[in-house]
């Protein structure tokens, strides 16, 4: 049995100037996860937000808050984002040399723990932390900006990392350039979460936005195997 379809919403294509009432949009009109996309300015070439947006946000929904790391280091801030009500945190496995160490103080905040890899990092460098996650977060475009074109190569690195997952309890999420079309060759490759930015964006209010989601929803369920 494939792993149900998960659509995650990334609010840094949202209107900055109302996070809650966006967070809430996107809840009301149907979507899974919360996708937060944080940035330093030096692990990637963007800054966007920290954990007191996280927190500000909370109450404004109740479904996940999947928070996407593009920090370095990433240790000294997991704390403030757990507390701040995080439930899944990712960090990439290129942001430091102890990757192994940033999971495990995930896991000890009891939060539900990501790693993520940018595009041209080979897979191979998680598979000793497999043990470790909830969820293998693949780039699709190399991070720091929304808007951006998938790039192909994910799909056949997906079905990599599918194979390595074997029976595991591991999700598989898609991030970067995701669309009605990007949608169903990662799904048929064996992701289940997809992040969106611009494509649930671009529409207009809570009707917007649930069209938006519902499409790409339906897209990917329809290329699971
Ligand atoms: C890129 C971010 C993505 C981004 C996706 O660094 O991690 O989450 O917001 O945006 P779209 O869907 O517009 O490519
Ligand atoms: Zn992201």
């Amino acid at each position: 049995m494939a792993r149900p379809i998960q659509i995650a919403p990334s609010i840094l294509a949202s209107d900055f100037a109302r996070f809650g009432e966006e967070v809430k949009a996107i809840d009301e009109a149907g979507c899974d996860w919360v996708h937060v996309d944080v940035m330093d300015g030096h692990f990637v070439p963007n800054i966007t937000f920290g954990p007191h947006v996280v927190k500000a946000i909370r109450p404004y929904t109740d479904k996940v808050i999947d928070t996407h790391l593009m920090i370095a280091p990433c240790d000294p801030y997991l704390e403030d984002f757990a507390a701040a009500g995080s439930d899944l945190i990712t960090v990439h496995a290129e942001a430091g040399p102890h990757l192994d160490r940033s999971l495990q103080a995930i896991k000890a905040l009891g939060k539900k723990a990501g790693v993520s890899l940018n595009p041209a990092t080979p897979e191979n460098v998680i598979e000793y932390v497999l043990d470790k996650v909830d969820m293998v977060l693949l780039m699709s475009v190399n991070p720091g900006f929304g808007g951006q074109s998938f790039i192909p190569s994910t799909v056949e690195k997906t079905a990599r990392v599918k194979a390595m997952i074997g029976d595991r309890d591991i999700d598989i999420q898609i991030d970067g350039g995701i669309t009605t079309e990007t949608a169903p060759l990662v799904a048929a490759a064996g992701a289940n979460i997809l992040v969106a930015g611009s494509a649930v964006f671009k529409g207009q209010g809570v009707e917007g936005y649930r069209e938006n989601i519902a499409r790409i929803r339906e897209a990917a369920e329809k290329a699971q195997n």
